[in-house]
């Protein structure tokens, strides 16, 4: 059925109700197959459209999403980046909001407080769309649950394992998508970080509401601090970085011993169902070519062995293995990114 969405805000995926976002997932598939018949090319309904795209923080897939589909769909696009202007700096995040309401019809907008994009919706009067804070990456939680639905169908009673930094915003999203879709969540992390999930101050209300949707849409929310004993039976299993964008490289020693025993590996897929899939918002440490792992390969290797190779929170054999659909979930962001776009504009 579809959904009026026209004028809403994708700042927090729970702003939205169970119906709204299975809506965009499905509407996500839906624009998929559409441009692989190619019928976009006769169809541009957001001729006219202007949408800007503010990063504070640096991006690959979510910048060429917005820029991809706003392409697509005929709307124009510009891109501001970390240094690229005075927003936050010289400039108010009000006064710049206000500014950017008045020639564009819709902000995308990836940075540190979710307070900021709280600001931005308040203060632009136009849609705003959270392309991810230190809280929330909910147009990747689309494009995640739309892979899951491609590769599993109907996900309810489904399971998904997200192992690692369990606290981060990427865990969040994928437990928010879980409440929203019935899917059976574990989160695969240290002990520690089961009651800050559960009870932190930043995290409670999160958790409160995912039980609430729990309740309503059937699945669930555990935790688990052994990863084989995670994996048994899981449809899906998930990781990403164990360091985020915006935290000093300085934390990478002490993740990898607190993460180490996270790492997706070999072991963990074997344990899971034959048909699992891994999957991974990237980008991601598996191997020593990027500057980052070669470092801490150099650094680290001897004496953490777990990164000997410069993979951390998955090994290059997962990576390379047939269970890895991380790189078509990355092509997914552009058609969830599309459907967001789409609805919230108005057709
Ligand atoms: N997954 C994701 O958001 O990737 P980028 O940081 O490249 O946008
Ligand atoms: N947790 C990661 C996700 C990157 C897409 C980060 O915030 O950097």
């Amino acid at each position: 059925m579809p959904m009026n969405l026209k004028g809403r805000s994708l700042d927090s995926a729970l702003n939205f109700t169970t119906d709204e976002i299975n809506y965009l997932i499905d509407l996500s598939i839906k624009l998929k197959h559409s441009k692989e018949q190619g019928l976009h090319v006769n169809s541009r309904p957001l001729v006219g459209k202007n949408i800007v795209i503010l990063f504070q923080k640096d991006s690959t897939r979510t910048r060429c999403a917005f820029e991809v589909a706003s392409a697509d769909l005929g709307a124009s696009c510009t891109y501001i980046g970390p240094s690229g202007s005075n927003f936050g700096k010289k400039e108010s995040i009000e006064d710049t909001a206000k500014v950017l309401g008045q020639m564009y019809d819709g902000i995308e907008f990836r940075g540190f407080k979710q307070s900021d994009v709280d600001a931005l919706v308040k203060y632009s009067g136009v849609p705003v769309w959270n392309g991810l804070t230190d809280a929330e990456h909910p147009t990747q939680m689309l494009a995640d649950y739309m892979t899951m639905k491609e590769h599993l169908g109907d996900l309810k009673g489904k399971k998904v394992v997200f192992a690692g930094d369990i606290k981060n915003n990427v865990a969040r999203s994928i437990m928010i998508g879980a409440a929203f879709t019935g899917m059976n969540c574990v989160l695969c992390g240290p002990k520690p970080q089961w009651d800050i999930v559960k009870s932190g101050p930043d995290h409670k209300e999160v958790y409160k509401k995912c039980q609430e949707l729990f309740k309503l849409n059937g699945g669930s929310v555990s935790f688990s601090d052994d990863k084989i004993k995670a994996a048994k039976d899981a449809d899906v299993i998930y990781t990403d970085v164990w360091v985020s964008l915006g935290e000093d490289f300085s934390l990478f020693e002490p993740r990898i011993k607190e993460l180490g025993s996270f790492q997706v590996d070999m072991a963990m897929i074997k344990a899971a169902k034959e048909s699992v899939i891994f999957l991974h918002c990237l980008p991601a440490f598996h191997d020593d070519h990027t500057l980052f792992s070669a470092e801490i390969k150099e650094k680290f290797g001897k004496k953490l062995p777990v990164v000997a190779t410069g993979a951390m929170e998955v090994t290059d054999e997962v990576f390379q293995s047939k269970y890895n659909r991380s790189i078509e979930q990355a092509g997914n962001r552009m058609h969830s990114i599309k459907a967001a776009i789409l609805a919230m504009l108005g057709y």
